[in-house]
């Protein structure tokens, strides 16, 4: 599928992949194609939120920014998916965990997410949609992950729209049902790509511990980092 432009998206020209690695900060974007990928090309500036093409063991895939929070990840995949054809969405990112037993750095695959937005609501449904992973690319990274012997949960977090509770028990009842991180996107992605028939994923490192209030330094992630992208990577 070719589109030309859309108004956030701009590849003058640069192809991008049918998998795509979407972490939310854009210059992260920009260092997992400078650190993993052969022949990068930047098919993306458009507001700063940088979009790479490059090769990873051969392979085409890219890498791009999506933001924070539902409304902006919602639309760069949607425009990714229905004027790009991409068919492999694999967001990347932090999270906060939720549950005894998860400590910082552990790796986080969702397998569904829970919101607390109401970007669901548009699609009409008579009930409450369950947001899911793709299972395909659910399995091909746990088994990734299982074979570079790292930890990892799996299960469902929550895609939040607040970051700054007003209320310091708002995860309490996420965390009651099982909830095993909070992110702020993976339900916008999942949606979207369960609407077009695509596959998606959300993989993460846990960044904080609401339990503990334990916290990375920005460095720390940096390198914790490299474990999920990697992982990520291996769906290329
Ligand atoms: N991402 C990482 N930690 C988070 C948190 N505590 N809440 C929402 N998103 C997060």
């Amino acid at each position: 599928m070719t589109t030309t432009s859309t108004p956030h998206i701009d590849p003058h020209g640069v192809e991008i992949a049918e998998t795509i690695l979407l972490p939310g900060d854009p210059l992260r974007a920009k260092f997992i194609a400078e650190t993993y990928l052969d022949g990068v090309q930047c098919f993306n500036e458009v507001r700063n939120m940088l979009g790479f093409t490059g090769t990873y063991r051969g392979k085409q895939v890219s890498v791009m920014g999506t933001g924070m929070g539902i409304p902006s990840i919602s639309l760069y995949t949607y425009e990714l998916i229905h004027f790009f054809g991409v068919k492999n969405l694999v967001r990347v990112g932090s999270c906060g965990a939720m549950q005894e037993g998860m400590d910082l750095y552990d790796v986080v695959i969702a397998q569904g997410a829970s919101t607390d937005s109401n970007y669901l609501h548009q699609f009409g449904v008579p009930g409450t949609f369950a947001p899911l992973s793709s299972y395909r690319l659910l399995e091909q990274a746990k088994r990734a992950a299982d074979e570079r012997g790292q930890r990892t949960h799996v299960g469902n977090v929550l895609s939040s729209d607040v970051f700054y509770n007003a209320d310091p028990d708002a995860m309490e009842p996420w965390r009651k049902l099982g909830v095993l991180a909070v992110e702020m996107e993976s339900a916008g992605l999942f949606v979207n790509a369960a609407a077009a028939g695509v596959d998606a994923l959300g993989i993460f490192t846990v960044s904080d511990n609401l339990l503990t209030h334990a916290q990375t330094t920005p460095q720390e992630r940096q390198t914790a980092f490299k474990d999920m992208i990697e992982i990520a990577l291996e769906l290329a």
